[in-house]
């Protein structure tokens, strides 16, 4: 009871987000985007340059505790160590009143949680693969960098200009570093969830496999009062693509880098051109 006491004054009273048109040092609240596990995510103006930029924001109920804290100082350090046109850019942070926030570059568009359950776009197989083959670089790059970004979902995701930005690094992790606080150790993670927040490209695949399945599942109509049944049945898809499912998702011998899996990505890419090309 306490506990969820505690809980809902947090929610509640402690973590109300600051309202739109609050300054907080230069920066004027034009929206809030969104409330993560440690975090106030704040669409704001920079009054001296009329610059959009989002603002990030520990949750006031978190305020001094090593879980704020070192979250955010964690997600600055990965944000500043990378330089990519698709990835968001620390750009300032600053204390404002109690508050410490960290402030990026806006990308503008919708996620691909709004593409696909708000304006309920249909993709077919083979666009399925081609986004998958831009996001999947995007994380090869993070790898490259001995980086793992832990929460590869469709709402990290922003499409724009055709192209897809790799957001919140909230959960991100170089390999080999400490946990940055201690309830963020694996033993404290059911088994699922010890497959996405392994600290290890493993993680990334599971979810990049869980990300294609929401993909491919766009054009899927349920049957009336049908039981549910595993995505194999549901779907159809080309062996290729089944088949590079159930590795991503450790259900077959697993991948051993991101790398592996775009090469077999772009076999299935090449073959599906050809065949559109031979029947226009
Ligand atoms: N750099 C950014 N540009 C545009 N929108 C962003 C950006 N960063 C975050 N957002 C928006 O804010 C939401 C929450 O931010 P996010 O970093 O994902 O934190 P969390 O999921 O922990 O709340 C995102 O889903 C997205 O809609
Ligand atoms: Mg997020």
């Amino acid at each position: 009871m306490w506990i969820r006491m505690k809980s809902w004054w947090n929610e509640t009273i402690i973590d109300r987000p600051y309202r739109r048109g609050h300054m907080a040092g230069q920066y004027q609240i034009t929206e809030v985007l969104g409330m993560g596990s440690y975090g106030i995510a704040y669409l704001a103006t920079h009054i001296p340059t009329s610059k959009q930029v989002v603002l990030k924001q520990v949750k006031p109920s978190l305020r001094h505790t090593p879980k704020g804290e070192a979250m955010q100082a964690y997600e600055k350090k990965v944000l500043t160590s990378l330089s990519h046109p698709q990835i968001p850019r620390c750009l300032d942070s600053f204390t404002y009143r109690q508050d410490s926030f960290m402030v990026m570059t806006y990308i503008k568009g919708p996620t691909l949680e709004d593409m696909l359950f708000d304006q309920n776009i249909v993709a077919d197989e083979y666009t399925c693969a081609q986004w998958m083959r831009q996001i999947g670089e995007l994380v090869a790059y993070l790898h490259d960098r001995h980086l793992i970004h832990r929460d590869v979902r469709i709402p990290n995701v922003i499409w724009k200009e055709d192209k897809p930005y790799l957001i919140d690094f909230g959960l991100a992790r170089f390999i080999g570093d400490k946990p940055t606080y201690t309830a963020d150790t694996l033993d404290a993670y059911p088994s699922e969830k010890q497959l996405k927040r392994e600290v290890a490209p493993s993680s990334d695949l599971y979810a990049l496999g869980h990300f294609f399945l929401f993909l491919l599942y766009t054009g899927y109509e349920p049957e009336l009062d049908a039981p549910e049944k595993s995505w194999e049945e549901e779907l159809t898809m080309p062996p290729i693509i089944r088949v590079m499912i159930r590795r991503l998702l450790q259900m077959d011998v697993p991948y051993d880098s991101v790398q592996e899996w775009l090469n077999e990505l772009d076999t299935y890419l090449s073959q599906a051109q050809e065949k559109r090309a031979g029947n226009p």
